[in-house]
């Protein structure tokens, strides 16, 4: 990629500096086939570790690893040139230690060019950021319902419904904004929880399905370009891809089982 190409792109930076003002448009994108069609309409792409479950068939995010992130996130970043990138670490890459955090994120950094990365997970994380930030690596928390710890939440549910519940996960936004996160992902909380995080913390909240009140939004683009078959209550479908790909396939065996294959002139000709 060309220097004039990069030095357009968002940065951690720029993000942060969007707390309370126009909303942050984000979306997920995982190969180079749709993420420059996403590119130029949003502020960061997420190579999110759901690649695992909407790209590989998963059950969960438990079982994608480091390399299958940076692998994803290469292509991301290879096939954009606007958008700031950020690189999910998946489960077991970061939460045993700051410093195998810091390894696994300068992985990240180094082999995809990415700006930032994520991380799951509240207070409990705090040290690790501070650990990141101060060595050079931006990084945007995840709390509330965090898909890593699936089986200690007892499934894909909605968090924050009691105040006992509130209280901690209010704590763990504003223990990952103190400890230096650009800014904080909050994922399936109640709404009056979303917006009084939002209210008490200085760092932009990018909710998925918490609230409006969210100094911005992602979804999972494969989620609302109708590319996956079940999708969460909140999420909006904006498109169908999923059937105008199965319409085209079916009209496609359709010919191809007709015998009505391309035309004489377009095939190749014989050598000769
Ligand atoms: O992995 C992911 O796509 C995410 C978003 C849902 C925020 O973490």
């Amino acid at each position: 990629m060309s220097a004039q190409k990069q030095a357009k792109r968002r940065t951690a930076p720029q993000i942060q500096a969007r707390k309370g003002g126009e909303p942050i448009v984000s979306l997920t994108a995982y190969n180079a086939a749709l993420a420059p069609l996403v590119d130029p309409l949003v502020d960061f792409i997420l190579v999110g570790d759901s690649l695992g479950m909407v790209e590989h068939g998963m059950d969960s995010t438990l079982a994608v690893g480091l390399d299958l992130m940076i692998a994803h996130g290469r292509a991301v970043v290879r096939s954009t040139a606007e958008a700031l990138i950020v690189v999910d670490l998946p489960f077991g890459a970061y939460e045993a230690s700051p410093e195998d955090a810091f390894r696994s994120a300068a992985r990240v950094m180094a082999e995809t060019g990415c700006g930032a990365v994520k991380l799951e997970g509240g207070a409990h994380m705090a040290p690790t950021i501070s650990f990141l930030v101060a060595r050079g690596i931006p990084v945007m928390a995840h709390v509330g319902l965090t898909p890593q710890a699936v089986n200690a939440l007892g499934g894909f549910r909605s968090q924050g419904h009691d105040e006992a519940a509130r209280e901690k996960i209010l704590g763990d936004a504003v223990a990952v904004a103190d400890a230096g996160a650009f800014s904080v992902v909050i994922e399936g909380v109640v709404e009056p929880l979303a917006e009084e995080i939002t209210r008490k913390v200085g760092i932009p909240t990018i909710g998925i399905g918490a609230s409006s009140a969210c100094d911005g939004q992602i979804l999972v683009l494969n989620d609302m370009l109708g590319l996956t078959e079940r999708v969460p209550k909140f999420v909006k479908r904006y498109g169908e891809i999923g059937k105008a790909v199965s319409e085209a396939v079916a009209v496609y065996a359709g010919e191809v089982r007709a015998r009505q294959f391309p035309a004489q002139e377009h095939t190749y000709k014989a050598r000769g």
